[in-house]
């Protein structure tokens, strides 16, 4: 199976790069605004792809949502990857689109599976630009959404926040989906201890991993009182990495578009059958999403932690 990463690069978005890249085919990086401008968010990609000796693509995507401003998540500094310099990468994004290239890859024998770990703009786009290429994604595992409390409001997540015209249309989607939350994603992160061995560990990637997330905990802590340096990112890899470290639950889902309190919040059906059948959800119709509902935290950050230490 191909698979397409589509981020904000963004601290957490490059150790879900690094996570997937280990363990499986990318055939291209599609970037988003979201974590800073898509300008931003592109020249990480090449950037940190480069530091990590990474020969894969990068496919400069959406700058502005669907239909609302962009809002920013003030915890990944100016550039979106503060903490450590970044060099420069001597590539260009590819001239196709990351629409383009995301109708492309499905479009191809097998399709392709997508992990978003940024605003679902652009598969959106894509889906609305080109009807036929739903069939042609096999598989899809977001980062997004909260069956629990928000982060960027009391009740919405930030890249469902970011986008929730774009992620109501994917959730209305047949696309087979994985969906990962605030609510377990923002429990599972590196501690200061954890972020000391990866910075003294001598490894170049591992190195600049702990500076960034150095700076990233720090921002955490100040901005949403978590002393972690939460991989929200890195959990929406495991469905195709390592299954058997969350559990997945059958939910419909929908985002809601029109509330004073709660635009961007992700509502998961989550009653008894019977009151599903009695009182229908107005997103009755739809294919239930497999929401993460837990996750082996200390399993899943030693796996990560352990695909960084080592890098090459
Ligand atoms: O709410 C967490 C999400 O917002 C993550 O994808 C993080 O990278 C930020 O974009
Ligand atoms: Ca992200």
């Amino acid at each position: 199976m191909r698979y397409i990463i589509d981020c904000d690069p963004g601290h957490d978005d490059a150790v879900a790069i690094l996570l997937a890249a280990r363990a499986l085919t990318i055939s291209g990086v599609t970037t988003v605004y979201g974590n800073a401008p898509v300008e931003l968010t592109t020249r990480n990609a090449l950037g940190f792809l480069d530091m990590a000796g990474l020969d894969i693509p990068v496919f400069r995507g959406s700058g502005t949502p669907l239909q609302r401003s962009r809002i920013d998540a003030n915890v990944h500094g100016r550039s979106g990857l503060d903490g450590a310099q970044l060099p420069a990468s001597s590539r260009q994004p590819e001239i196709t689109s990351a629409i383009d290239f995301i109708a492309e890859q499905a479009s191809l024998p097998g399709g392709v599976s997508i992990i978003a770990t940024g605003p679902l703009t652009n598969l959106a786009r894509a889906l609305s630009a080109y009807s036929h290429i739903e069939s042609g994604i096999a598989s899809l595992s977001v980062m997004g959404g909260s069956a629990g409390p928000g982060n960027t409001t009391p009740m919405a997540e930030f890249n469902a926040c970011s986008d929730p015209e774009a992620l109501d249309i994917v959730l209305a989607s047949a696309i087979p989906m994985y969906m990962v939350g605030y609510d377990i994603t923002s429990r599972t992160g590196f501690t200061e201890s954890q972020i000391d061995c990866l910075e003294t560990s001598g490894h170049r990637v591992a190195s600049f991993i702990g500076k960034v997330m150095r700076f990233y905990r720090a921002r955490q802590l100040a901005v949403t009182g978590l002393d972690i340096a939460p991989q929200h990112d890195a959990c929406a890899v495991l469905p195709y990495l390592q299954p058997s470290l969350a559990t997945y639950t059958d939910y419909r889902a929908a985002v809601e578009l029109a509330g004073s309190l709660t635009t961007g919040m992700v509502v998961f059906d989550r009653r008894p059958g019977e009151m599903q059948r009695s009182r229908p959800s107005p997103f009755a119709g739809r294919r239930p999403v497999k929401l993460c509902t837990a996750l082996k935290n200390s399993e899943v950050i030693n796996m990560i932690l352990s695909a960084i230490i080592d890098y090459p």
